[in-house]
């Protein structure tokens, strides 16, 4: 579902590379987990894998389709979830909602009942009609994952989904991520709760300075010691255990 190739990325004229020759493949039907410290590059390459951030050099094939060379069909199989959500301010979420509908074509019938599906499964029906402007960190980021359900997209692409949902929420997140991925689909997202990628992701990629560390299943990462958790894996890798 997700192919990068050779992919770098660097910043301030080739000063900060943030990320240096990256190649990964993401099947289809899998929960990915990608992790790694702050500034590692996960950002970035979840840019480019959504076409917002080119790459210096290297590949992005999204559901068979090059990004680079077919942006919009590669982006229309993508839902996707930033890891800030500052911009949408001035509109109300059914608004936003709606908006996010009619790019990418969802008939009414659907739209209706999606929309309702997960804006009552994040308990935000009631705000629906209330500027973003005015919502919590929490809500915006239960609006923005509807948003990114509303096609029904064969990669859902989430940068820090669970970063200020309270409990009962990420929860709801996560079995929607396990139900969107049962249903054939795929999820790619970045987090830092390592218990959670543990427990939850088919395969997990640790990134350091750019580069991937470590990729494949807990059992494969594990390799031989098999009582290792994810942190005791993730400090040895990024080397931030002598601090
Ligand atoms: N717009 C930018 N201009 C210059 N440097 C940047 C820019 N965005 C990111 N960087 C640098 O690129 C590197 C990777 O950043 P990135 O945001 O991809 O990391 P991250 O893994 O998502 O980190 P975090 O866990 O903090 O979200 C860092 O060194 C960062 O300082
Ligand atoms: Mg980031």
């Amino acid at each position: 579902m997700i192919e990068l190739s050779g992919l770098t990325k660097s910043y301030a004229r080739g000063a900060v590379k943030a990320v240096d020759n990256l190649s990964l493949k993401v099947e289809r039907g899998e929960i990915f987990g990608f992790i790694g410290p702050n500034g590692a590059g996960k950002t970035t390459t979840i840019k480019m894998i959504t076409g917002v951030l080119q790459p210096d050099t290297g590949r992005i094939v999204v559901g068979g389709v090059d990004m680079l060379a077919e942006p919009v069909k590669a982006k229309k199989l993508i839902g996707y979830v930033p890891d800030n959500h500052d911009i949408f301010d001035r509109l109300k979420g059914i608004e936003y909602l709606n908006f996010i509908g009619d790019v990418y074509g969802v008939p009414l019938k659907e739209r209706r009942e999606r929309i309702e599906k997960y804006l009552t499964m994040f308990e935000i029906a009631d705000a629906a009609g209330e500027l973003i402007r005015s919502y919590s960190h929490g809500m915006k980021q239960k609006l923005m994952l509807t948003g990114a359900l509303i096609h029904k997209p064969p990669l859902w692409l989430l940068d820090e989904p669970l970063t200020g949902l309270d409990p009962k929420s990420a929860l709801s997140l996560k079995e929607e991520m396990r139900d969107h991925c049962r249903a054939g689909n795929t999820v790619f997202f970045s987090t830092h709760v390592l218990e959670v990628a543990e427990r939850l992701c088919d395969r997990i990629g640790i990134i350091y300075k750019g580069k991937l560390a470590a990729v494949g299943t807990m059992d494969s990462l594990r390799s031989g010691e098999k009582d290792a958790t994810l942190e005791k894996l993730f400090f040895e890798l990024t080397e931030e255990a002598s601090l």
